[in-house]
Order: structure tokens, then sequence, then C-alpha cells
């Protein structure tokens, strides 16, 4: 059994039909009640409050958490005693801690994606370039406004570092990453 938290969330929900749909046994989490595919148990638990979270964490096998609630080191302790043996933890741009760079094996451009894109469909795709002001617009329309700046400032106007190719991603596989165009080819099928 697979327990995703965060369930009906835009992380979640995406994963939670990707489970069922590979035939994974799964329980999806949330506060409130959620529509979730056939065969998809579902559970109201509080991350905020771990000791509610371990009757759905009994017996599990593995669990997708995201960062919410006080004590995560909670949740991880009921995880334990509950017998789950493997954790993905879903961080935040707020979290510390040991820090890994993921990047593809070269710098990409939304022009360059853009392209890959129509690429792998075979067609063309048209790339419009939006001011500062009509992407802070776009974004405030589901973020709250004083979140939109980081984002904006990463997406718009990246600094040297974040253009940098970083290894981590060989480190951790033990293989070269792949590039965006091949990622492009491989999920077409989202994009028709
Ligand atoms: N979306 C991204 O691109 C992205 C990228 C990096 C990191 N993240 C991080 O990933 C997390 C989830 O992102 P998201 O975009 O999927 O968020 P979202 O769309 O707002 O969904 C949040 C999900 O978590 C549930 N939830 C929230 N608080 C909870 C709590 N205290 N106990 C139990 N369930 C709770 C919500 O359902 P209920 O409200 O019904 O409980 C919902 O299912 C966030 O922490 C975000 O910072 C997101």
């Amino acid at each position: 059994m697979i327990v995703v938290t965060g369930a009906t969330g835009n992380v979640g929900r995406p994963l939670v039909h990707a489970l069922a749909q590979a035939g994974e046994p799964v329980t999806a989490v949330s506060r409130r009640p959620a529509e979730l595919p056939e065969g998809v148990r579902h559970r109201q638990a509080d991350l905020a409050d771990p000791d509610g979270l371990r009757p759905v964490l009994d017996g599990a096998d593995a669990l997708f958490l995201l960062v919410a609630g006080e004590d995560p080191q909670a949740i991880l302790g009921a995880a334990k005693a509950g017998g789950v043996r493997r954790i993905v933890l879903l961080s935040t741009q707020g979290a510390g801690g040991r820090t890994y760079e993921l990047t593809g094996p070269a710098p990409i451009t939304p022009r360059q994606r853009a392209q890959a894109i129509g690429d792998a469909l075979d067609a063309p795709i048209r790339f419009i370039e939006q001011s500062r002001d009509e992407a802070r617009a776009q974004m405030a329309q589901f973020m709250p406004e004083p979140v939109v700046d980081g984002p904006l400032a990463i997406l718009g106007d990246p600094l040297p570092a974040e253009q940098r190719v970083s290894l981590d991603v060989q480190k951790i596989l033990g293989r070269a990453p792949r590039t965006f165009a091949d990622w492009a080819a491989r999920n077409v099928a989202a994009f028709i």
C-alpha cells in the first residue's frame, strides 16, 4: 500500500492517478473529502496531527509526504512504527539541510523547451514571451501575491548560478541526466 498525502493537490492528484493506473494499491490522504479514481481508498487526516495519521500508516509500504504540519519528525516516527519502509518527501523552497541541484545535461531556455515539445509532437508550437507584469498578473491567479515574486525572479531573471549544470543527478543515479528533448519525446502523449 502506498500512502499519498496532499492527494487532492496539484502534485498529489496526478500522482494518485498514475499509481492507480499502474495498478498500485493507494491510500489518498487529505483533510477534505475528494473524488478519486476507482479503487483508491481515501482517508481524511491532518498532517498537523501525527497521531491521527497512525491508523492510515499502519501496514503501508511507502509514503509520499509533503512538508506540512509542525512536526514532520513525528510523522516519520508514525510511519516507521507502522512499518513504512520507503518515504518520498516533497520538499519546498523553504527547506534547508542537504541540497541537491537537479539539472539536465545542458542549460535550456523556455523558447528551446517549447521548440523541443513541438519537435516531439511534429507540430509547430508558438512561443509567446510575457512581460513581467503579464507574468505577475497570471501567477497571482493561482498563488498568493506576496509569494509571486520569488518564482518570478527565478523564472524571469535567473542568476548565473541558477543556469549552471550540476553533476548531482549523475552522482545520485549513477548515469547522466537525460535531455529535455528526450523527456518531451517520452511524454509526448501528455501534450496531445
Ligand atoms: N506545485 C508545485 O509545483 C510545487 C513545487 C515544489 C514544492 N511544492 C510543495 O508541495 C506541496 C504541495 O503542493 P501542491 O501544489 O500540490 O499544493 P496544493 O495544490 O495546495 O495541495 C495541497 C494538498 O495537501 C493537502 N493538505 C494541505 N494541508 C494539509 C494538512 N495539514 N493535512 C493534510 N493534508 C493537507 C490538501 O488537501 P486538503 O486541503 O483537503 O487537506 C491538498 O491535497 C506544498 O508544500 C508546496 O510547497 C509544490
